[in-house]
């Protein structure tokens, strides 16, 4: 009976390691439990059938790990060791992490670690900046080295987003959210902010700066000289010391392919192979243009790669007859590849799009760059719709309908939680729609 038993716990517990490797403790005690030869002592049996379960810890000593169980029944048993299982589990640290959007995350396992390092070293508050272009990946790169390095900061991860939020509050409300500080109210945001610092949970915390566009502007908000605080930011500019800059480039183009395999299928780049490797080139190799070309191929089953590389060429070579590109000479070659890659995909995406999708993504242009609620857009489109009855009236259902085609599109992505977000770029081309067609600079 303890046999059979002993086996059931067994399996239900490496079933559980399985999918959390991290908490060691549990896969000893299946040690423990195999090899102990007392194991008739392991189940302690107890009246009344109230649940229980007590092992041994060191020589001598014994610890209760639950109710006391009477009979060997054993789905009792794992209710048992399914509280005591939580009660071992590593407490998730404290998070704001946005969602990622990306299909796969690819190419990216050297600058991980690269950033790993530049963080931890340093006796000083390590100040690292992800730097490149608009839609190179630095949010993203930021993204998953919170995932993936998450256990080396207990003191968790405080997501910022430094472009136009007020980083001060957004720090307050993180502490109140996340750590559950009682800020005093009544004194000054700066006052609050150090409160917050001084009071913040023991251990490693990560701090990220997304989108920092003005230093000066973030540097009164930044955390108190202590090693422990590791502060990343991500930016499209150069900074200077004490930032210690992690370039970030395009993609090598054997990723980019694989990227473009995960959106469309490895059948149908195979079928294409060197009309497709052109296709990455022409591109520039930048994620945000392979995701919307991806994305667009991926919508069209029919449309071949080759008349997808020609339709990009014939916008392109439409859009420079009405832009002034001698403004970018200053530009290196592959940033202006990749930015014309990407303005040609948008625009064929937009050229898809039917009037109202077109129109939600010109509204959610206006709102400020930090996840929308949708219920505000919803209210706003409402509103809209009230002032001008001409435009037709407001339908829930068609504007949701518009958004899911902008998210088919990759033109808008899921922020969580009823919220939705553009990126920075897409932004700006949906801006320029609406003002008229203004040159994009990013
Ligand atoms: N390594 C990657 N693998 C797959 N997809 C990626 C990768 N990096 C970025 N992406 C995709 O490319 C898009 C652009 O990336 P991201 O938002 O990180 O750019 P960015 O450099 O932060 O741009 P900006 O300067 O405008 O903020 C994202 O939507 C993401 O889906
Ligand atoms: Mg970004």
């Amino acid at each position: 009976m303890t046999d059979e038993l002993i086996q059931q716990l067994s399996k239900l517990i490496a079933e559980d390691i399985k999918s959390a490797p991290a908490a060691a403790s549990v896969e000893q005690l299946v040690e423990r439990l195999k090899r102990d030869e007392r194991i008739e002592r392991v189940i302690q049996v107890n009246a009344d059938n109230a649940l229980g379960f007590q092992t041994f810890v060191e020589e001598g000593g014994t610890a209760n790990v639950g109710i006391h169980l009477h009979d060997f029944d054993v789905e009792k048993l794992q209710q048992v060791l399914k509280v005591f299982w939580k009660s071992l589990q590593p407490k998730e640290s404290p998070n704001n992490l946005p969602r990622s959007g990306v299909a796969k995350f690819v190419g990216r396992d050297a600058e991980l670690e690269k950033l790993h390092i530049q963080l931890q070293k340093g006796e000083l508050v390590a100040i690292s900046a992800i730097a490149g272009m608009g839609g190179v990946g630095k949010t993203e790169l930021a993204i998953q080295y919170a995932k993936t390095f998450k256990a080396a900061y207990p003191a968790g991860v405080c997501w910022l987003l430094a472009r136009e939020m007020n980083i001060g509050t957004q720090i307050v409300g993180y502490a109140l959210v996340q750590l559950g500080l009682r800020v005093p109210d009544g004194i000054e945001l700066p006052d609050q902010v150090s409160f917050c610092w001084r009071n913040w949970p023991e251990g490693n915390a990560l701090i990220v700066l997304d989108d920092v566009t003005n230093y000066p502007n973030v540097e009164p908000y930044l955390p108190p000289d202590n090693p422990r605080f590791k502060v990343l930011l991500t930016t499209r500019l150069k900074f200077g010391p004490p930032v210690q800059t992690l370039p970030l480039g395009v993609l090598a183009p054997e990723k980019s392919l694989e990227l473009l395999e995960v959106l469309i299928g490895k059948e149908r780049v195979e079928a294409e192979l060197e009309v497709t490797k052109s296709l990455c080139d022409w591109l520039g190799h930048l994620p945000l243009g392979l995701e919307l070309v991806g994305r667009y191929l991926a919508s069209m089953e029919d449309l071949s790669i080759s008349e997808m590389l020609f339709r990009l060429q014939q916008k392109a070579q439409a859009r420079k007859a009405i832009e002034d590109e001698a403004l970018d000479t200053d530009q290196e070659t592959w940033t202006l590849t990749a930015k014309r890659g990407v303005k040609a995909a948008f625009e064929l995406s937009w050229d898809v799009l039917d009037e109202k999708s077109q129109h939600l993504g010109k509204l959610l242009s206006l709102f400020a760059l930090a996840p929308i609620p949708w219920e505000l857009a919803e209210q706003v489109k409402q509103k809209h719709c009230e002032m001008y009855p001409e435009n037709g009236e407001f339908v829930t259902e068609e504007f949701r309908k518009a958004r899911g085609n902008l998210l088919k599109f990759h033109l808008l992505q899921v922020a969580g939680q009823g919220a939705y977000q553009l990126h920075s770029l897409i932004r700006e081309f949906f801006r320029n729609k609406l003002e008229g067609e203004v040159d994009v600079k990013g």
